[in-house]
């Protein structure tokens, strides 16, 4: 869909929808499939040096699983986004150097994971946060990406995306956690209601005042779904429980329920809505 292709932290993207790190993104057949069915990144399931068994939902095969699928969906020409979780920083530098090395586009850090957070504490400060990117970006060269914890920051948003640019970091992926009754009229891409911040890709959209890419993860399951996610600033939105529900074939189902969204609304590229929404308080 070309209304839909967007340039992601300086990544070309046949789509702007693509699948969430860790449903059906783990195994090579699963990886295959999301990339055949959609023009779009296919995003891996994060992994580590050695491999998981736990805990469950971080469960992998390790690094070389993942740098040998990266080789070849790269040699086919498909963008790649890799995750990576780690224990120490030492060892998310050592796999984001793996997998930055089998020539994967875009390296995502899973900061939002309890299982990270609790052995690195990389939102304990500014400083720490600093530290732990500048050891990810001195080893790679990819475009980094870094996936937020939904809840429970403490740090001071605009602080936070400074420090993030700062240290070479393109892309946000942040929480999609828009409220459930949001009054918005999306042909006037108008919400009800006084200016404020609308989820966490809002928020961080009009705090990172377009110096890093966001993009929006959960709930995104329906093409009104991602519209709304970019009228809120998301250059990319990721899905995660919809293909768990209906198979990789959902990616390509959002991607034509949102090219007819924009379509209708007379848009030809889908970088012209991104954060225009307004309000009418
Ligand atoms: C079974 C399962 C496994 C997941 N594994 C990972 C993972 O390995 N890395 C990660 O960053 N997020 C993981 N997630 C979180 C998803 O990427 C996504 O943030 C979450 O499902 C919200 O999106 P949704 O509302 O579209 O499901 C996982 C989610 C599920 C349901």
């Amino acid at each position: 869909m070309e209304r839909t292709a967007i340039n992601l932290g300086g990544v070309e993207l046949g789509s702007s929808v693509m699948n969430a790190s860790g449903p059906r993104s783990a195994e090579r057949g699963e990886l295959y499939e999301l990339s055949a069915v959609h023009t779009g990144p296919v995003v891996f399931k994060s992994c580590n040096m050695a491999g998981l068994e736990e805990p469950e939902n971080l469960r992998n095969r390790g690094i070389e699983h993942f740098a040998a699928i990266a080789r070849e969906l790269r040699s086919r020409g498909k963008i790649v986004v890799a995750s990576v979780v780690g224990t120490s920083d030492g060892e998310l530098a050592g796999v984001a150097r793996t997998l930055d090395e089998a020539g994967v586009n875009i390296i995502e850090l899973n900061l939002a994971d309890d299982y990270v957070q609790r052995a690195l504490a990389p939102f304990a400060s500014i400083e720490r946060l600093g530290s732990l990117l500048e050891a990810v970006r001195g080893a790679t060269r990819a475009v980094l990406a870094v996936k937020m914890p939904p809840a429970g920051l403490s740090l001071e948003p605009r602080a936070l995306a400074h420090r993030m640019k700062s240290a070479g970091v393109g892309i946000l992926v942040c929480a999609n956690d828009l409220p459930k009754d949001l009054d918005i009229d999306i042909r006037s891409a108008t919400v009800t209601g006084e200016p404020r911040a609308l989820s966490q890709v809002h928020r961080f959209y009009r705090e990172a005042a377009g110096a890093l890419d966001i993009v929006a993860v959960g709930g995104v399951n329906r093409g009104r779904d991602a519209y709304v996610a970019h009228l809120t600033g998301a250059k990319a939105v990721q899905v995660g429980s919809a293909i768990i529900k209906e198979g990789a074939g959902a990616l390509g189902r959002i991607d034509r329920e949102l090219d007819t969204l924009l379509a209708e609304n007379g848009k030809r590229s889908v970088s012209e809505i991104i954060g225009t929404v307004g309000f009418s308080g």
